[in-house]
């Protein structure tokens, strides 16, 4: 009995350490607030679609070629997403009030250093 609980105790122990999972704050246009335990390697995009997230239509699953998974990037947190490649500027310049913050989703790979992100949905994605 005692050998299973220190089993038991050990797998906990192993989940615990892969329980670290980066925290992203979507906010729609009309401010529902989705806070998320997100998978560090995916994207914000992919996050926010298998998660049912509203505001994010992703088009083209990914492949930086449609700009309907435009988001605002909280201020505090455009230094940690990375810089947007030319492709991804390119498509910015499609998108409805694109502003300094705005990313593509598909874009920004989840990472620990990106727990606590925050991002807002445009009002459309068309
Ligand atoms: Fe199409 Fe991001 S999902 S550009």
């Amino acid at each position: 009995m005692d050998s299973e609980a220190g089993a038991r105790l050990d797998d906990n122990e192993v989940e615990m350490g892969h329980d670290l999972m980066p925290k992203i704050t979507y906010i729609e246009h009309g401010g529902v607030e989705h806070i998320i335990n997100a998978q560090s390697g995916f994207s914000v995009m992919e996050v926010a679609k298998a998660n049912g997230i509203p505001g994010i239509d992703a088009d083209c699953g990914g492949s930086c070629a449609c700009a309907t998974c435009h988001v605002y990037v909280d201020p505090d947190w455009l230094d940690r997403v990375g810089h947007r490649s030319e492709n991804e500027i390119e498509l910015l310049e499609c998108v409805d009030k694109p502003d300094d913050t705005s990313r593509l989703s598909c874009q920004i790979v989840i990472s620990d250093a990106l727990d606590g992100l925050i991002v807002r949905m445009p009002q459309d994605q068309h």
